[in-house]
């Protein structure tokens, strides 16, 4: 069974066969990387890793069993209780349900370690696969309209103090 994991130094080289793997799956939903990404994805990932130590983000890989990476959710911006989401899975992973399971699991983690009661996050109006996690998860439009890299977005946002009971 998939375990979600904080991000860690030895996470390094599946993170990076991930991201590789799919490049253009993302590429066709959400901004590309860039090739500079991937030339210095060493120098990134320590970059990372200290500004979760500094308190400023969380950083977790879904995890398979054998040690490969199936997405990541990152929670970016933490601040007086609240943080961004964010979110990506393999294209082999997609279409089981496991981006909505691991959001809600997150909820868990961002109430008991984090102290997080708010959460907020944007999609692509056309990211329909997207949308549909975060509306599943309980995520509501704030009817902010976002501009993401040049395409119209939905601002989102999901209180977690409340209805923690509600199928989170
Ligand atoms: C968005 C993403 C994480 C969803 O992962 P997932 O595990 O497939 O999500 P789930 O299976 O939990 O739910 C996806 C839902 O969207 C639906 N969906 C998927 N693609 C769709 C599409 N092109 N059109 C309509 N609905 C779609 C699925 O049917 C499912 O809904 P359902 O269970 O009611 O049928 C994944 O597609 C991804 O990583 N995409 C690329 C990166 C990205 O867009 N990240 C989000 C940036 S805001």
């Amino acid at each position: 069974m998939p375990e979600l994991q904080r991000l860690r130094p030895d996470h390094a080289p599946a993170l990076l066969a991930f991201e590789e793997e799919n490049r253009a799956f993302f590429a066709a939903s959400v901004p590309d990387r860039g090739d500079d990404y991937f030339t210095h994805f060493a120098a990134r990932h320590a970059d990372l890793l200290a500004e979760q130590a500094a308190g400023a983000c969380h950083f977790h890989l879904l995890m398979a069993e054998g040690g490969e990476v199936l997405g990541r959710f990152n929670l970016v911006d933490v601040a007086d209780g609240s943080a961004a989401l964010g979110f990506r899975l393999a294209e082999k992973a997609t279409g089981r349900g496991l981006a909505t399971a691991t959001v809600r699991e997150l909820f868990t983690l961002c109430t008991t370690a984090y102290g997080l009661t708010r959460l907020r996050a944007a999609a692509a109006v056309t990211n329909t696969a997207s949308r549909s996690v975060l509306t599943r998860t309980g995520f509501v439009p704030t009817g902010e309209a976002p501009l993401l890299s040049g395409k119209r977005g939905v601002g989102y946002v999901r209180e977690l103090a409340t209805g923690l009971s509600d199928g989170v």
